[in-house]
């Protein structure tokens, strides 16, 4: 079965010949996320900052949505309660089936540990270790035994691509390369959803195609990907679209 198919219950589902399928003719969809109302607010030195103004949002699961918009739209704090790294001021964030709002800690270390991979612009790795080290870093929290461990850094080096080069250090690593072993590093713990913050923007044009290329294939895998971008080259690879814009949502899919 593959790793990245989030829910192996839809397929088998369809299977059974009797199910009634929707109007399309599809698998019922799940939500990998529920936003209503959502509003995050910032005090900082007496001032007060509207970063989210009560964001509906739902996304589902095996969806792939860039959100768009100018700097301080609320983007990264859109990322962060997607992450369940944040809470919002106001409203409600579900993230599959975990209300943020009332999820125990260690409930909330679960999400973020095994279901919810993360990539930044700034690649994030760590200098003095090779690829394949630093991809295993990202399985640390999940206390795997080492045989696991080994077969998950080769596998999801294997999907981005860098198979051959799991014993080269960043600096001996290309700049498409190194947001490779980023990605592999937030996928080797096989989340249901992959939350990334400009993941092209310290790419050329060639890296950038790369990268998307990579991020297509893991989406086609039935990876859920939520990307922010200003690279319209990005965009136009999601089947959805989302603006944010001082904290206002809009959905801007043609
Ligand atoms: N920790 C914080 N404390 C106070 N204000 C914050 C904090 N984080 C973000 N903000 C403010 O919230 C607003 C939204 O910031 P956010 O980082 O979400 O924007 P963004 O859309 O990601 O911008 P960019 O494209 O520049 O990355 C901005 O006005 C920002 O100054
Ligand atoms: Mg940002």
């Amino acid at each position: 079965m593959n790793p990245h198919t989030a829910h192996p219950i839809e397929e088998n589902d369809m299977t059974i010949t009797d199910t009634p399928l929707t109007e399309e003719g599809a698998a019922p969809a799940v939500p990998a996320y529920h936003l209503a109302g959502v509003t995050k607010t910032y005090a900082q030195k007496g001032r007060v900052v509207q970063a989210l103004k009560r964001v509906d949002l739902d996304i589902l699961a095996g969806d792939f949505v860039t959100i768009q918009g100018p700097t301080g739209g609320g983007k990264s704090t859109l990322l962060q309660l997607l992450g369940a790294l944040d809470t919002p001021t106001a409203g409600q964030v579900m993230i599959g089936a975990t209300d943020l709002a009332t999820a125990s800690r260690s409930e909330l270390e679960r999400v973020r540990a095994s279901e919810i991979g993360f990539v930044f612009q700034a690649f994030n790795l760590i200098p003095t270790l090779t690829a394949a080290e630093n991809v295993a870093m990202g399985l640390e929290p999940l206390g795997l035994d080492r045989a696991e461990r080994s077969a998950r850094v080769a596998d999801a080096l294997e999907r981005v691509g860098l198979a051959e080069r799991a014993d080269h250090r960043p600096g001996e690593l290309s700049g498409g390369q190194q947001q490779r072993v980023a990605i592999a590093r937030a996928i080797a713990k096989r989340p249901r959803v992959l939350l990334a913050d400009e993941p092209t923007g310290n790419l050329d044009e060639s890296m950038r195609d790369e990268i998307l290329a990579v991020l297509g294939a893991l989406n086609a895998d039935g990876l859920t990907l939520v990307v922010v971008t200003h690279d319209s080259a990005v965009a136009q690879r999601a089947r959805r679209r989302v603006r944010l814009d001082k904290g206002i949502v809009r959905d801007i899919t043609r």
